[in-house]
């Protein structure tokens, strides 16, 4: 069997374009969704995988997301002092649970593209395997995505993409896989990804959605395309970026590559419609709000009106 994967990391440098003018001051990966910001779901599905060397790739002006996961004794006293220790401990929770998943944090250096903050955080891999997990997903399952990519891993110590089937309709959202087999219980052999592909064009009906194990081969992959990256540019032609596809497809070409299909839903954050319904889902979920969620939705229901009650 290959040995667990400990590590994981987050790439959290990206502007949040889809979202602006909202992710103008504060960084996407800090909005909340439910009761929490998006990357603290992120982290906690990570720990509750049992990963303990979690890196979060950043870029100036992030300093929000260190913020959240540091500890504050300050504030923790003063709320204690107050007689307020439901917050305290509520704030004492969330550096606990960065102390578990050990959260280092690195600036984001080098090519545009998905594969540079992966492969800023490698040089602390050494010959393991790590998680790639994106900042904007929020998945709700019974065992966490992170742990079924896991398992996957265990079985076949090969990299491994997260999957879930897809609207043909949709498919230039995503990275769509290549089927060559279907092993069973969800997990599928595929030769390679295409990345956005038209609908007539798609070569399955599965989009990847932002969850990979990734093996030192494709790290080695990515510094490759970097290396080729740098020359390029100091010879003066054009670059592109340095895409996570585009490594994991080159290994794919050779190697054994899975996707595993993730028994879960998922709530994509990073654009303001899908972010507005995982928003509302998860207050829905909430023991506390959910029910005074419900009672809107209800009133507004029956009433056709903004479900604001009047006294006259
Ligand atoms: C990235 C990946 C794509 C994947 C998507 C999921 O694309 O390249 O394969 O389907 O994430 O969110 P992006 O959305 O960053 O363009």
């Amino acid at each position: 069997m290959p040995p667990t994967i400990r590590r994981a990391v987050i790439p959290a440098a990206g502007l949040g374009s889809r979202l602006l003018p909202l992710t103008k001051a504060t960084p996407k990966e800090m909005l909340p969704v439910g009761d929490k910001p998006v990357i603290e779901h992120t982290v906690r599905e990570l720990v509750a995988s049992g990963i303990t060397d979690i890196t979060i790739v950043v870029s100036g002006g992030k300093s929000l997301i260190q913020d959240h996961f540091r500890p504050s004794p300050g504030l923790v006293a003063q709320l204690r002092a107050d007689g307020k220790s439901g917050y305290a401990d509520a704030v004492e929770e969330v550096a606990d649970l960065a102390r578990t998943g050990h959260i280092t944090y690195l600036d984001q250096h080098g090519p545009y593209g998905n594969g540079t903050p992966v492969l800023n955080a490698a040089r602390a891999f050494g010959d393991e395997p790590v998680l790639v997990l994106w900042p904007d997903d929020v998945f709700v399952a019974e065992v966490p995505r992170a742990q079924q990519l896991i398992r996957a891993y265990m079985k076949t110590a090969c990299p491994v993409l997260a999957l879930l089937p897809m609207n043909r309709a949709d498919s230039q959202r995503y990275g769509v896989p290549i089927v060559q087999e279907d092993m069973g219980g969800g997990m599928l052999r595929i030769t390679g990804l295409v990345e956005k592909p038209k609908p007539a064009d798609a070569p399955s009906q599965y989009a990847a959605i932002g969850g990979y194990v990734i093996t030192p081969d494709i790290v080695d992959e990515l510094r490759e395309r970097t290396h080729r990256w740098y020359e390029a540019r100091d010879r003066g032609e054009p670059v592109g970026e340095v895409y996570l596809t585009d490594a994991i497809n080159a290994h794919a070409a050779n190697h054994a590559v899975y996707g595993q299909v993730i028994q879960g839903t998922w709530y994509d954050t990073g654009n303001p419609a899908d972010y507005l319904v995982a928003q509302m889902a998860h207050a829905l979920a909430h023991p506390e709000y959910g029910p005074v969620l419900r009672d809107l939705v209800h009133r507004l229901d029956s009433s056709g009106s903004d479900g604001s009650s009047t006294t006259t």
